[in-house]
């Protein structure tokens, strides 16, 4: 087999694919409570500060590095010295296990949206989701109880994954994000517009106008917003590299990276108010107080949520669906973008066929998956998540900022990024890039460390050095591993 290299066929391909990237569970879950948690309005402003100085000034550097070499992450690094190529295996490792987990929450919204028709989760949401979804158990043996339901939903969740990956770029992720987003879109209009109408929606939004701005002195509320923009933007986990590798010449890259801030991001802040409208109309009709609904992650999805359109009446037959729908559509665009950047650097150094490289990783990807489908399934994606986004992917990062920062020739990048764009960079991206940037990544990394702790108990510690070892070997033996892309050692 030769070389192909593969290639958007227009900008908007590239866009929306960048953007389904983007929004994600992250968005539709995380953002929320995080804003909520941090001073609500006055949050906006450690907000867009991290999209110029950590968002955007990030996305940049993905995109010149992809754009300028035009090869996968860990080409890219061996090209700038021989013993960076484990650094690559090693991000993209990360990124691979985080999609195995990222999967099954995906594969519970599925279960969501054929529950969301009729109500299936009944009067207790919070029951049904522990008992007759996820069947969690605390004991250690759970790990040897399959869940039917979870399983086949990951296996639909994979299986659409490998159809879109193994498919030429334009007719896979360029068409399905071409479809998906503006969906998307729609869906979330609608519920927005809808929740708006609701009573009670004006307890919820107004605790995003209403600013607490003794937040603003407090170092953790900046932190989470660079936690927010990290997580939601995708930062260092290849992906905006390897997109921006598969642009045509001319490409107009800075432009293009503040349309992609800026939609991920307004996609978020609107999502939310219609997210606080839907809990101040739950606050209003069960008494409940606001601050005890605003939840994050599966606990607001799956158990308030359902709990909120159980008070709703005939309108949630049609919201209740829509809502898992819009989970579902951003976690299928973020799946298959997560997914690029390992199977390209797969493909490129072991010169095998886009189809086969995607049928391999979904085939090791689902396989690890089926851990999740245990009863003990649940407590295991805690501890991934938390291990490897609070360690593992912001030390990748802190690194990747390190390499192009400081050991590549940066000035390369600056040429690269102004060539076409009408929206210039200069010395001042360069300062923020080489000094900024990692100093608060490093802030962030060492929190993120600290949280991790908060995992002591047996069990937690066990699949923390299984990870550890994990991470250490893969990395080296793909590294080892000689190419057989005749070319990939041409520096
Ligand atoms: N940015 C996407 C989201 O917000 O869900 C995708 C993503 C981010 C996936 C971070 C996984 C992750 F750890």
């Amino acid at each position: 087999m030769t070389e192909t290299k593969s290639e958007w066929n227009s900008r908007s391909a590239f866009i929306l694919a960048m953007i389904g990237s983007a929004v994600g569970l992250g968005n539709i879950w995380r953002f929320p409570n995080v804003l909520y948690s941090n001073g609500g309005g006055s949050f906006m402003i450690p907000y867009i500060v991290s999209i110029f100085l950590l968002g955007i000034s990030f996305v940049l550097v993905e995109y010149a590095v992809g754009f300028r070499f035009k090869r996968s992450l860990a080409r890219i690094l061996f090209t700038i010295s021989k013993k960076l190529e484990p650094v690559a295996w090693f991000v993209l490792f990360v990124v691979f296990l985080i999609t195995t987990y990222y999967v099954c929450v995906v594969g519970w919204d599925l279960i969501y949206v054929v529950l969301s028709f009729t109500k299936g989760w009944g009067a207790n949401p919070d029951l049904y989701f522990a008992n007759n979804v996820l069947h969690a158990t605390d004991s250690v043996s759970g790990i040897f109880t399959i869940v039917p339901n979870v399983l086949v939903s990951i296996f639909i969740i994979w299986f659409i994954a490998w159809f879109i990956n193994k498919r030429e770029l334009n007719n896979g992720i360029g068409k399905v994000s071409q479809i998906l987003l503006p969906l998307l879109c729609i869906m979330v209009v609608a519920i927005v517009g809808f929740s708006l109408t609701l009573p009670g929606a004006s307890i919820g939004y107004t605790q995003i106008l209403t600013p607490d701005w003794s937040a603003l002195g407090n170092a953790e509320v900046w932190l989470a917003a660079f936690g927010q923009i990290v997580f939601s933007l995708s930062l260092g986990m290849a992906i905006a590299m390897t997109y921006a590798s598969y642009l045509p010449k001319g490409s107009r890259l800075v432009d293009n990276a503040v349309i992609v801030a800026f939609s991920n991001s307004g996609f978020e802040v609107f999502n939310s108010i219609g997210i606080f409208s839907i809990l101040g109309f739950m606050t209003l009709t069960s008494g409940i107080p606001f601050n005890e609904l605003v939840t994050e992650g599966s606990g607001l999805a799956f158990v308030v949520f359902p709990q909120v359109f159980n008070t709703m009446g005939p309108a949630s037959y049609i919201i209740g669906p829509l809502f898992f729908l819009c989970i579902l559509f951003a976690g299928i665009t973020s799946v298959i973008a997560l997914l690029e950047g390992v199977c390209y650097s797969i493909s490129e150094k072991f010169l095998i066929s886009r189809e086969k490289t995607a049928t391999a990783v979904c085939i090791v990807g689902f396989c690890i998956s089926i851990i999740f489908a245990t009863g003990l399934g649940s407590t295991i994606l805690g501890v991934f998540d938390s291990y490897l986004n609070n360690f593992a992917l912001l030390l990748g990062i802190l690194l990747e900022c390190v390499i192009f920062g400081w050991i590549y020739k940066f000035d390369n990048l600056i040429e690269t990024l102004n060539e076409n764009s009408n929206i210039k960079v200069g010395r001042l991206w360069k300062i923020v890039i080489k000094y900024i940037l990692p100093i608060c990544i490093f802030f962030l990394w060492i929190q993120g460390v600290y949280n991790d702790l908060n995992f002591q108990d047996p069990l937690s510690i066990t699949i923390r050095v299984i990870l550890t070892v994990a991470l250490i070997i893969f990395p080296i033996i793909f590294t080892k591993l000689p190419a057989k892309n005749k070319h990939y050692y041409d520096v």
